[in-house]
């Protein structure tokens, strides 16, 4: 089954990453503007829910060290990692999230 109901677009704040499990994993869904993006909800640096940070200018922040990452890409913009994080496809209907874990989208293996 490819693509999971991860949750409502109503419920993902515009300024941080809603946390969702699906299947076996735990993923951070973000918007920016209107677009919606799933990431691996591990931080590439150490074992940190990345929907604990911020999200701006399509990236989201490691609260833990800073480092920020593309929600397009998964790659870090900054120092201390330097390890992309996964990056899941998305689709969006009917004002639902569904997320796709079985693949990523940048060819990262999520941990
Ligand atoms: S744990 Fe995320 S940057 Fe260090």
């Amino acid at each position: 089954m490819p693509f999971e109901r991860a949750c409502a677009l109503a419920e993902v704040p515009d300024d941080q990453a809603l946390a969702v499990t699906i299947g076996a994993y735990e993923v951070a869904v973000a918007r920016h503007e209107d677009e919606v993006f799933a990431v691996e909800n591990i931080c590439s640096h150490a074992a940190v829910a990345l929907s604990e940070g911020d999200v701006e200018d399509c990236t989201v922040e490691c609260w833990l060290h800073g480092s920020r990452f593309d929600l397009r890409t998964g790659k870090p913009t900054g120092l201390p990692a330097t390890e992309p994080v996964a990056t899941f496809p998305v689709d969006v209907r009917d004002g639902d999230v569904y997320v796709d874990t079985d693949t990523t989208l940048n060819g990262v293996t999520p941990q």
